[in-house]
């Protein structure tokens, strides 16, 4: 049987967020020239959206994490597939982050970060999984509260498959 799919949050309800995100990071963000970093591939479109509203000087880099495989539960390690392109020492870093779930991966990118000697980090991620929380993770910037379930769209996939859906959905199978 194919999986089911139940909206949990709008393409509407979405942007709204976004845009509330967009105010208060334009708000504190004013004259520091942030480093805005995506983690891939989960966040291209939260991104895309996100940036687009913020109405400040900033810049923009990529990092790609995995810790999932095809798997629907964390692996609990975080593998770097594509590292940063630009220097990150006394640079004050956005991380923006699809969803956070167990923490190991925002917690694993926080402490890289510090290593490499940033003025500041805030994450700011749309989902949040608190719920299911195995590391503490201060998130910044948090968009919904999602319970205990698996969801995809809005760039968030199920084996690379429903990125591309313009709501956020639970899966059910
Ligand atoms: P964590 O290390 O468990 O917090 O995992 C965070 C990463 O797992 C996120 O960046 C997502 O890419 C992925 N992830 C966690 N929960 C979900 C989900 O419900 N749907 C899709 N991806 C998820
Ligand atoms: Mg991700």
């Amino acid at each position: 049987m194919s999986p089911k799919l139940d909206v949990l949050f709008t393409k509407q309800q979405i942007q709204e967020t976004v845009e509330k995100l967009a105010r208060q990071i334009t708000a504190e963000y004013e004259g520091k020239n942030p480093l805005v970093l995506g983690v891939l591939k989960g966040s291209f479109i939260f991104m895309a959206d996100l940036v687009r509203l913020l109405d400040i000087p900033l810049e923009i880099d990529f990092i790609s994490l995995s810790s999932y495989g095809s798997k629907k539960e964390s692996s609990g390690k975080v593998k770097m597939v594509r590292g940063l392109r630009a220097p990150i020492k006394g640079r004050h870093i956005l991380v923006v982050e699809d969803i956070v779930d167990a923490g190991i991966t925002m917690d694993f990118l926080v402490g890289y970060l510090r290593r490499k000697g940033a003025a500041s980090i805030k994450i700011c991620a749309l989902f949040d999984k608190p719920s299911r929380r195995q590391v503490p993770v201060k998130v910044d910037y948090s968009g919904f509260e999602v319970p205990d379930a698996f969801v995809v769209g809005y760039g968030l996939d199920f084996d690379e498959k429903y990125r591309n859906l313009p709501a956020l959905y639970r899966l059910k199978d």
